[in-house]
């Protein structure tokens, strides 16, 4: 008699990443719900000040206040659908570009142009609010109305994090890269670090893999790898390992020493996802920054090559479903758990 063998896990099949209705069903039952990383709220430091975006096709904008807090609107018009821009004069304004409504920056209708006052209830018809939360310089917002208490996960996200003082990191630049995969595709890749001895050679000379550790939380998991400190890219420290979260749904922080990282993976269509990249860093010198953001691109664009490639064969009638390591791709069930349970 043969020695039964405990079965790995099957991945998520293949047409949760080709099929839209289940993309449908993650905007609503999961991105629609959940509290969203914007960005970091140093880009909008003075009030009046706005910060225009668009997550999963919702168009929003962020403003700075007179008492210095932040409120978040849908940037549209309350008139037939407008857009804002910002006009900054004596006292700020939100104007629409279509027939110049004005609104103040708390939200109020101001001057409701082509029609009487007489004709409407101003307050009737202020912009639409968001949830807003400010949490260690960054912008979050949950589109519920009674959205889930912060604090659920990021009271325990914070815990982990607090060695690490993120408050004293300095945000320094943005950038955008578009990806043709399915926006779990690139979080599936992120939670194993399986691949990297592969896909990455240079961060394999740099990370010592058999170091490599997944730590399992309710809604976030956190992966860490000892760094080389002769070969890093990094400031040294005492501490040389870096630290990969992922919170629920889409937000990364990357922290390797001197240098703090944020990504949001934002689906565009069921075979497409945006990923934003925010850097701060601590103290280091311009010359260390420009060193960390090109190592940065060069493991992106390892990771962008094989997630473009997963896609392509997902969308095959070749594959149907994969089978997951449970000493390596311990997050990548996680995620996938999460992600069923999520929409059930
Ligand atoms: S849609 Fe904004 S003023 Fe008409
Ligand atoms: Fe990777």
């Amino acid at each position: 008699m043969g020695v039964s063998k405990n079965k790995p896990t099957n991945s998520l099949s293949a047409d949760w990443y080709t099929d839209d209705k289940f993309l449908k069903k993650e905007i609503n039952q999961i991105f629609l719900k959940s509290w969203l990383l914007i960005g970091p709220e140093a880009q909008i430091s003075n009030p009046g000040d706005c910060l225009f975006q668009s997550i999963v096709d919702q168009p929003i904008v962020c403003v700075r206040q007179e008492d210095n807090s932040i409120k978040t609107f849908f940037n549209i018009c309350r008139h037939r659908a407008g857009s804002f821009e910002n006009k900054k004069s004596k006292n700020n304004y939100l104007v629409c570009k279509y027939h110049g409504w004005t609104y103040s920056i708390n939200g109020q209708l101001k001057s409701p142009r082509g029609f009487n006052k007489s004709e409407i209830t101003s307050e009737d018809l202020c912009l639409k609010y968001i949830n807003t939360k400010i949490w260690k310089g960054l912008i979050f917002i949950n589109f519920c109305d009674k959205p889930t208490s912060f604090g659920t996960t990021f009271n325990d996200v914070g815990r982990v994090l607090a060695p690490y003082k993120l408050e004293n990191f300095v945000f320094e630049k943005k950038v955008s890269y578009r990806i043709k995969s399915n926006w779990k595709v690139y979080l599936d890749n992120f939670l194993e670090g399986l691949h990297i001895p592969i896909v990455h050679p240079r961060l394999n000379d740099v990370m010592d893999y058999r170091s490599y550790n997944t730590k399992l939380y309710k809604n976030f998991s956190v992966q860490s790898g000892k760094l080389d400190e002769s070969k890093s890219p990094y400031a040294q420290s005492s501490n040389n390992v870096a630290y990969y979260f992922t919170i629920y749904p889409n937000i990364l922080f990357n922290i390797a020493p001197g240098r703090f990282q944020t990504n949001i993976i934002e689906p565009l269509d069921v075979k497409e996802c945006v990923v934003h990249f925010d850097y701060f860093f601590d103290s280091v010198c311009e010359k260390e920054i420009l060193r960390d953001i090109n190592f940065s691109d060069e493991i992106q664009k390892e990771d962008i090559l094989i997630c473009e490639g997963v896609q392509k064969n997902l969308s095959s009638i070749g594959f149907e479903k994969g089978i997951i390591s449970d000493k390596y791709e311990i997050g990548v069930k996680h995620f996938q758990d999460y992600i069923r349970k999520s929409t059930s």
